[in-house]
């Protein structure tokens, strides 16, 4: 019974030291892990999906593929087309018209998002 006793305690500790040190040989808790999954898209990038067929544009800093949206988007098309493949904040936030988009553009907005936009070179 002592002997049974031992065995399983020692067979325990030795579990506890081998996922021990099995934890030393996992990466280190990245912080940049948790956003490396995102790309980044420079100007040129954008300037490549400028149709209204592979639509991109930038919008406060994110990149959308809104090919999918545009011919959902309930202006007539003239309006937004020409910001395809560019930067856009300016006219998502005014509709050209002076008038922002609701919190629902803004929510579906969101559904389009494939990354942020690579900061302009000094
Ligand atoms: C960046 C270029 C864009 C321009 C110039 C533009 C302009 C407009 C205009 C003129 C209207 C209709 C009239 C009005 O409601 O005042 C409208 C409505 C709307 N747009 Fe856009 N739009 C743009 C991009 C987008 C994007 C990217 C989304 C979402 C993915 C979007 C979602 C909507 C929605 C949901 C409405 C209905 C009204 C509202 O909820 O605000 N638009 N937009």
């Amino acid at each position: 019974m002592r002997r049974l006793y031992l065995s399983t305690t020692l067979l325990f500790w030795l579990l506890v030291a081998a996922f021990w040190a099995g934890s030393l040989y996992l990466p280190p808790a990245d912080e940049s892990l948790a956003t490396a999954a995102e790309k980044t898209y420079t100007k040129v990038d954008l300037a490549r999906h400028a149709t209204e067929e592979n639509c991109w544009m930038a919008i406060r800093g994110s990149v959308y593929d809104l090919s999918a949206y545009l011919p959902e988007h309930p202006s007539r098309p003239e309006l937004v087309l020409p910001w395809c493949g560019k930067e856009a904040t300016e006219a998502y936030n005014t509709k050209t018209k002076g008038r922002p988009h609701s919190p629902y553009a803004d929510e579906l907005l969101n559904k389009y998002r494939i990354g942020k936009l690579a900061p302009d070179k000094p």
